[in-house]
């Protein structure tokens, strides 16, 4: 069980395990008291079908916020525009729009922004079949043909060693392929996304290792996983078909559930972007020196050809967690946060998710002048893999 945390301000909440799990989202409205809410959800009170629901499984991305969380605090303070200054995989816009509101989102990632427009566009659905139809269409046809494997050789030739080293040969000529059909259609970032997802699946890495890759693997070996032998990939073909279609059905179940709200996915740095006026941030920011965001879709970069500034992400894994980026960290997360409270109306809220392991949250709103209006420790139950440790998640609402 966790400890008590030392109530110095507001209202603390701390895992609530003796009353039932909250799952009824749609009940919340302004007067529901959240610390009086058992957040602490196991796999059969919030199934991974209902956190990863329609386009909220688009594309695997580490680090996603549970979107019924985020619903939770956009009906509980109804915002007229909410902003996300670190949008990531698009969470908090999805959320939004589904309840018409407002949403305004940055990212220092250019793919995690293509993902995110992807997920909240608008799309004409027969235009979208037809363009996949015939796609595939030339996908199969392509690969039938007998010219096929005698190009292989010319095609690895070209590419960089990144994608010669992590790509089996048929696999890649595959994913190019699909990647030279799609350049003229009219969904061209849909089909981006869902070929950075097949290349995703057909790389080189054992399936077990499929978030942190530590070699190309070329032979059989033991899964962890599937408990017993398995094969590296050896063509993306099957994957390509597959998430097409997944992610036409996703496109569509959005559809039924989105409405007319405005979306806006700004590509750049919160330090530093202009963010129109708000009424509420909801964000989970990165953490000090877990993960690298460009290099967890590394094959998306590389295959789409999209910039990398990853010496401008936040508490980026490279850097570490000495007492150096720890410092560095709290700077820059002072600066994100000082230049979105820029946007923020006079009382507005500030909904931050993060794991503050180091407490660094408290000096953060002390340097920016917040007041802790509450803070409640939640017990998020690791649910897939072999990451399947304890982790406790901080909510924290500050108030301008
Ligand atoms: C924890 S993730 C957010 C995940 C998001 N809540 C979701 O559900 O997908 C943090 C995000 O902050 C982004 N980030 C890091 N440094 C940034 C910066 N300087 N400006 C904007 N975004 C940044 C990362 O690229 C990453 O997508």
């Amino acid at each position: 069980m966790p400890q008590k945390m030392n109530r110095s301000y507001g209202v603390t909440g701390n895992p609530q395990y003796e009353a039932p799990p909250f799952t009824d989202f749609a009940s919340v409205t302004p007067d529901t008291p959240l610390d009086k809410l058992n957040l602490n959800w196991r796999e059969k009170d919030l199934p991974e079908r209902q956190r990863t629901k329609h386009v909220h499984k688009l594309h695997p991305y580490l680090g996603k916020f549970v979107p019924q969380l985020v619903e939770i605090f956009l009906r509980k303070y109804r915002p007229r525009r909410v902003c996300d200054p670190f949008c990531g995989s698009g969470t908090t816009l999805v959320e939004a729009n589904c309840l018409g509101i407002e949403s305004v989102g940055c990212d220092i990632c250019e793919f995690n922004c293509l993902l995110t427009k992807v997920k909240v566009a608008r799309y004409d659905f027969h235009l979208l079949r037809r363009e996949i139809i015939k796609v595939l269409g030339q996908l199969h046809e392509a690969c039938d043909s007998p010219l096929f494997g005698s190009q292989r050789r010319d095609v690895s030739a070209q590419v960089s060693p990144y994608l010669r080293t992590w790509y089996a040969p048929e696999a890649l000529q595959q994913l190019l392929l699909f990647r030279d059909i799609i350049s003229s259609t009219h969904y061209a970032p849909v089909f981006q996304v869902i070929l950075s997802r097949a290349a995703r699946s057909a790389r080189l890495t054992t399936h077990y290792e499929l978030d942190f890759p530590k070699a190309p693997i070329t032979e059989p070996y033991y899964c962890y996983k599937h408990r017993r032998i398995c094969q590296p990939i050896k063509q993306a073909l099957t994957f390509l078909v597959r998430y097409t279609w997944d992610t036409y059905d996703r496109l569509m179940e959005y559809q039924r559930l989105r409405t007319d709200a405005p979306t806006t996915v700004i590509y750049g740095d919160a330090r530093n972007v202009r963010f129109p006026p708000v009424d509420l941030v909801i964000t989970s920011p990165p953490y000090v020196g877990l993960i690298d965001y460009h290099e967890q879709h590394r094959y998306a970069y590389e295959l789409l050809g999209l910039p990398v500034h990853e010496h401008l992400e936040i508490g980026s894994a490279s850097q570490g967690q000495s007492q150096a980026a720890i410092q560095k960290y709290l700077d820059d997360m002072t600066s994100a946060f000082q230049n979105v409270l820029r946007s923020l109306k006079s009382g507005g809220r500030l909904v931050v998710i993060i794991h503050d392991s180091r407490n660094l949250y408290d000096e953060i709103a002390k340097r920016l002048g917040l007041r802790v209006e509450y803070r409640l420790r939640r017990h998020v139950n690791r649910r897939t893999g072999r990451r399947s440790t304890d982790f406790f998640e901080d909510v924290i609402v500050w108030q301008v």
